[in-house]
Parts: structure tokens; C-alpha cells; sequence
């Protein structure tokens, strides 16, 4: 098995590891779960598990089967019906939670607005029948292109509350990388705004939206959010007459009744276009039943979620994590979601610790990546802000290296805060392999266990068992992804061919001989880059894209920070000269391209890429070559020297 450069040697210090951290008592002894008996139950029967946590969500009709399973496809909670929307809205407003903030958000300016409970059930209704006055019907796609503002979270809900698909594209993709998107999906409704603020400057998405739109057919209208009207002067936001509307004219009009719509369990939540082996993004498609019940289960407990908790997720709406556990999850569990807007460090780096203070955070969920940051920003700016309020902590996104863990457990959660640090994918919806706050002992870089419920193993290529290798999850779960949107044979292709009925992740994995899983990042063509996936084949193409490149290959390098960076090398056409400018050029194409998360770290020109005789190219050489190690076999080469002669090259301008 081929194990990605970077965890490789990383594990090695992972199985250093020996700290142990029980849970504290004061935590357990307050839990929802603290002791093992939930792992036992579920792993008794787990569909009666599922059903339980499904009988907790309010339901129009009830199911009649838990389960059918025919692999790859599974129906769960088959002939129930009910509203994903009702569920984190309606059902929270007939006691006293309707006055209780739902979400609490803050704009990077500083500008400030709570939503209660009521609010977002009237906000959402509001929309919901303003995209119904749009044509806008049950199973029609809605792509969303958002920054992360209240409206991003209203207008999911909105569409769930109709039965409408949506497909949220991160604000920080191109406007080519939203059109792909949005033509896949064949979205009729885009839903954009003026600008939204990172690092003290205005993102323009309504430029890049029209910009895409030049190269999408099915959008009829467009709703633009306005950010704020300076915003849209300095972007000069226009609409074109007949196809775009402001947010804020529709709401005016729109009236605040607007019935949830019942959904069969198995219908359609929404797409998420995610990365994958080749240089297209796959459209994960979400069910209804299942996923809300999974990712309502995990909040609970997870997070040891209360009703006296203030929730902050740091991710952005445009990934799962932002869909799963900004949106859905803490809603459906009547949580206070704090929701940023902005960069960490803007407009300094202490801008984190504020928000935890200002709103009395209690619970902080970030990536592994964010977590490096701080701690290269240093102490002193955590240490002006009161996080007292903290309880409990969580990871997710990448492998989290035992130091950034240990200090975050030392910095940020004064070594009273549990960490969870949780295992799990776009494609399996909600959180797979986790501790359990007040029952797990964690150890720094093991995400620890299958939430009960959840079978997961490690098995060689062949589908045996054993200590390390690929990391498997061999029964279904209620929010596996359903599909690809518009291509099943992809679907069970990429996940269900390499064993017999078993889900492929397409992690590598170790397991300890008392079960304790570390996730050790990649085993395909994907790289992991500050917490984001992207294709190495999507960078590939971006690249040979432009008019000088004649080849392409693209691999992921260590990254203090980012955990991987993308290291590019390129091969020239006849008649161009590598150069400083052109691989300046070259990294801006990229990020012009896909969006400024696929900029590549390092351009390595070549005359000529290592191949085999057969004419495959040898990435794990020229990952050897961007980690600067020392080369393994080239005798299967076509041409050893140019192994030698990248080598040099790299060394020279690194
Ligand atoms: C990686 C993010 C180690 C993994 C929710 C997975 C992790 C990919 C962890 C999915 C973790 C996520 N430890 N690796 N706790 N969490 N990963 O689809 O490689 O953006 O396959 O979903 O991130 O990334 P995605």
C-alpha cells in the first residue's frame, strides 16, 4: 500500500505517543454518556441504536423499516417522512427556546446579529417562500455562494423547507469552479451576495458569480444578498434586469407562512461537490432521514451539547463541517451557534480568543490546521482574552500532530477541556470515529474510536484484517452519502469496489492492539491543504491549461502549517524558458483557476518527468523529491537521469 509521504513520517512520532488523558472528572461526572454501556447497546443491535436517535427528530409519518441494505444502497428509515427545516426550527418553538438564540453571529467589521429561534423560523419561512415565488419546487438545485452570514445558514434551511437541493459552493472558489458546479448540478436559482469581508477586504461574488454565469444555462434568477451597501459600491454590484433580485426586496414582500414540506426519508438534502481522484469534483448527494439523524446523534454527543452551551464551529458553510455542524446538527439539537464571518487574524490575532470571551463560548470546534497557526502566532495573544467558559474542544479535517493537540490542550483549554478529535468525510456526512467526551481516554493524534454505532476496521488491499492499512467502515451508517449526483457507476466505483460490500474512505490507518484508530491522511491522488481537499488532477489540469505548460504533475509536500503544501512540476512547451515570473504566473493561473486554496507552494520546471517504461509517472518520486529525502528504487525508470537532474534542480532553488 502506498501511505502519502507526510503521515508516513509522522507516524513514527505517533506511536511514541504514550500520553494518556481521562476524561476530567468534573466533565464526566456532568455528561450525557460516561460510561461504556452506549458502545455495548448499539453494538447489540445497532439499527434499534439508529432508530432510537431517529425517534427523537419529529417525524410526519412514521417509518416501517430501519434499514434495507443491498450494497452500495441503502434506504434508511424507509416510508417515514419528515422536514429537516421543521426539525431545527418549528420543533424548538413551542416552549421556551423560541426565545433562545439560534445564531449568534459577527461580521469581520465587528457588525453584530442575533437570530432566536423564532427569528430563523420566520427569516427562513420568508425565503422559503420567496424561492417558491422564483419557480422554485421541491427536488429543483439551489446553489448557494455565500459568505459565511446569517443568509448562508437561512437560505439551506429555506431550501430544506421546500424540499429544494442545495449545492453550496465555498465563497472562495473561482468563477469557474462555481459555474462547473453549478452546470453539474444544473442549478436553477443561484444565490449569491454583493461581497463578504476577509482580511479587511471585500470579496467581490456577485463579480465572480456573473462572471461564471456567462458559462451556465440553467440559472434563471439570481438573489444577492447585500453585505452591506458600501460593499456594493465598491464592487459595483449591477443586476441584470428580469434574472436578478435582491434578498432584501423578496423577504419585504414575502409572506412568513410557509408550511414544511414532507420529505420521504430517502429524498435528497442537498450536494456537495467535494475532491476526488480525477480533475472533475464529485457531487456527494445527502438523504434526508438518515443524515439529520446521524448528525443530530453526533452533536448530542459529541459535543455534550446543552441548552446552557454556546456552540462555535469555526468551518465554513461552504464544506461538510459547516453544513453538518453549523447548520443541522446544533439546530436540530436547539443549540446557541456563535457564526463568523471573517479571517482569525483580522484585525489581529487575537481575534478567535475575542469572539470565545465576548460571547461566553463553551464549546470551539476547529481544524488542525488553525490550531498550528495559533500556535505559531504565539501565546500572548490567547492570553488577553478570558476563555474560562471553555469546556470542551474539537478537531477535524486532517490528522492533528501529538504537539498542536498538547498545546492545545495546554493553551487553549487550560488543561480542563476534553478534545474530540473526529474522524470523518464530505461522503460519510456526519462524525465517524471520535471519543466520547466523558467516557473516552484520549491520546494525542488518535481520533480513538467508532461512535457506537459505527463499524470501522482496518484491512489490507485484499480485505484481511490487519494492524495497518486502509482504513474501512464495513457496515452502513444513516448519513453515507447516497450517491454521485449523475454518476453512480463513479460512486461505487471510488468507494465499493475495492472490497465486497465494505465502504473504501480512501484513508490509511493503524489501529492499536486495544483498538485505538490513528488516521493517517490519504492513500489516493488527494491532497489534504490547511484542512481542504483538492485533486492533485484538478491542479493538473488547471496547469496544463496554460498555453506554456505542456505536462503537469502534482503532489503534496509537509507543511508546518498547512499540513501539506502543493508542489507543482512542470514541463514547458518548445520555445519557453522557465522563470521566476512564469512560475509566479503559473501559481496565479492555478489560483484564477480553481480558487486561491489550489495555489501551489513550489513550481519545479523540467525538461522531462520521471516515468516508468510505461509511461506512468512516478509520483512517489517526486514526492520524495519535494520532501528533499533520499531516493528509493529508479531502476523501473525509462530514463534514471531525470530523476538526478530534478533533484538537483529542486535542491538549487529551494
Ligand atoms: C481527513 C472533513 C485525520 C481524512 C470532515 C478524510 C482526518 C478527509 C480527520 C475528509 C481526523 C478528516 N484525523 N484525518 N480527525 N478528519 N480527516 O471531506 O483524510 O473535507 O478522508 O471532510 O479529511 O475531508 P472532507
Amino acid at each position: 500500500m502506498t501511505l502519502p509521504p507526510s503521515p508516513e513520517a509522522a507516524l513514527d512520532d505517533l506511536l511514541r505517543e504514550d500520553r494518556r488523558f481521562p476524561p476530567p472528572t468534573a466533565f464526566r461526572d456532568g455528561a450525557r454518556v460516561s460510561d461504556e454501556a452506549i458502545y455495548r447497546e448499539a453494538e447489540a443491535d445497532p439499527e434499534a441504536f439508529w432508530a432510537r436517535w431517529a425517534g427523537e427528530l419529529h417525524w410526519f409519518t412514521p417509518w416501517t423499516e430501519v434499514l434495507e441494505w443491498e450494497a452500495p444502497r441503502a434506504r434508511w428509515f424507509s416510508g417515514g417522512e419528515l422536514n429537516v427545516a421543521y426539525n431545527c426550527l418549528d420543533r424548538h418553538l413551542d416552549g421556551p427556546r423560541r426565545n433562545q438564540a439560534a445564531l449568534i453571529w459577527e461580521g469581520e467589521p465587528g457588525d453584530t446579529r442575533t437570530y432566536t429561534y423564532w427569528d430563523l423560523h420566520r427569516e427562513t419561512s420568508k425565503f422559503a417562500n420567496a424561492l417558491k415565488g422564483l419557480g422554485v419546487g421541491k427536488g429543483d438545485r439551489v446553489a448557494i455562494y455565500l459568505p459565511m452570514v446569517p443568509e448562508a445558514a437561512i437560505a439551506m434551511l429555506a431550501c430544506a423547507r421546500i424540499g429544494a437541493i442545495h449545492s453550496v459552493v465555498f465563497g472562495g472558489f473561482s468563477p469557474e469552479s462555481l459555474a462547473d458546479r453549478i452546470n453539474d448540478a444544473e442549478a436553477k436559482v443561484l444565490i449569491t451576495a454583493d461581497g463578504g469581508y476577509r482580511r479587511g477586504n471585500v470579496v467581490p461574488l456577485k463579480r465572480n458569480a456573473d462572471q461564471a454565469l456567462e458559462r451556465c444555462s440553467s440559472i434563471e434568477h439570481v438573489v444577492v444578498v447585500a453585505r452591506g451597501w458600501n460593499i456594493a459600491r465598491t464592487t459595483q454590484t449591477t443586476l441584470k434586469p428580469g434574472r436578478d433580485l435582491w434578498y432584501h426586496d423578496l423577504v419585504a414582500e414575502a409572506s412568513a407562512d410557509c408550511p414544511a414540506e414532507p420529505m420521504e426519508s430517502e429524498e435528497t438534502l442537498f450536494i456537495l461537490y467535494t475532491s476526488g481522484t480525477t480533475g472533475k469534483p464529485k457531487g456527494v448527494v445527502h438523504s434526508t432521514g438518515g443524515y439529520l439523524t446521524q448528525v443530530y446523534a453526533t452533536t448530542r454527543l459529541v459535543f455534550d451539547l446543552r441548552d446552557d452551551d454556546v456552540y462555535w464551529c469555526t468551518a465554513d458553510v461552504g464544506w461538510i463541517t459547516g453544513h453538518s455542524y453549523i447548520v443541522y446538527g446544533p439546530l436540530a439539537n436547539g443549540a446557541a451557534v456563535v457564526m463568523y464571518e471573517g479571517a482569525p487574524d483580522f484585525p489581529d490575532r487575537g481575534r478567535f480568543w475575542e469572539i470565545c470571551e465576548k460571547y461566553g463560548v463553551t464549546i470551539f470546534y476547529t481544524a488542525p490546521t488553525a490550531i498550528r497557526a495559533f500556535m505559531k502566532w504565539g501565546e500572548e495573544w490567547v492570553g488577553k482574552s478570558d476563555l474560562s467558559r471553555l469546556r470542551l474542544l474539537g478537531t477535524v479535517g486532517e490528522p492533528i500532530n501529538p504537539e498542536a493537540w498538547i498545546w492545545y490542550h495546554r493553551v487553549i483549554g487550560g488543561e480542563r477541556c476534553p478534545i474530540v478529535d473526529t474522524w470523518w468525510q464530505t461522503e460519510t456526512g456526519a462524525i465517524m470515529i471520535t471519543p466520547l467526551p466523558g467516557v473516552t481516554e484520549t491520546r494525542p493524534g488518535s481520533a480513538t474510536r467508532a461512535f457506537p454505532g459505527i463499524s470501522a476496521t482496518i484491512l489490507s488491499e485484499t480485505g484481511e484484517e490487519v494492524p495497518a492499512g486502509y482504513l474501512a467502515i464495513t457496515r452502513p451508517w444513516p448519513s453515507m452519502l447516497r450517491t454521485i449526483w449523475g454518476d453512480d457507476t463513479r460512486f461505487r466505483e471510488t468507494y465499493w469496489s475495492k472490497w465486497d460490500g465494505i465502504y473504501f474512505p480512501g484513508d490509511g490507518a493503524k489501529r492499536e492492539e486495544d483498538g485505538y484508530f490513528w488516521v493517517l491522511g490519504r492513500v489516493d491522488d488527494v491532497l489534504n491543504v490547511a484542512g481542504h481537499r483538492i485533486g492533485t488532477m484538478e491542479v493538473e489540469s488547471a496547469l496544463v491549461d496554460h498555453p506554456a505548460v505542456a505536462e503537469a504533475a502534482v503532489v503534496g509536500k509537509s507543511h508546518d502549517v498547512k499540513g501539506q503544501a502543493i508542489a507543482a512540476f512542470v514541463t514547458l512547451k518548445e520555445g519557453r524558458q522557465p522563470s521566476d515570473e512564469l512560475a509566479y504566473t503559473l501559481k496565479g493561473h492555478v489560483a484564477e483557476k480553481i480558487g486561491s486554496i489550489a495555489r501551489p507552494e513550489d513550481i519545479i520546471f523540467s525538461a522531462d518527468l520521471p516515468k516508468t517504461r510505461s509511461g506512468k509517472i512516478m509520483r512517489r518520486l517526486l514526492r520524495d523529491i519535494a520532501e528533499g529525502k533520499a531516493l528509493g528504487d529508479t531502476t523501473t525508470l525509462a530514463d534514471p537521469d531525470v530523476v538526478r537532474r530534478l533533484k538537483e534542480r529542486y535542491e538549487e532553488g529551494a
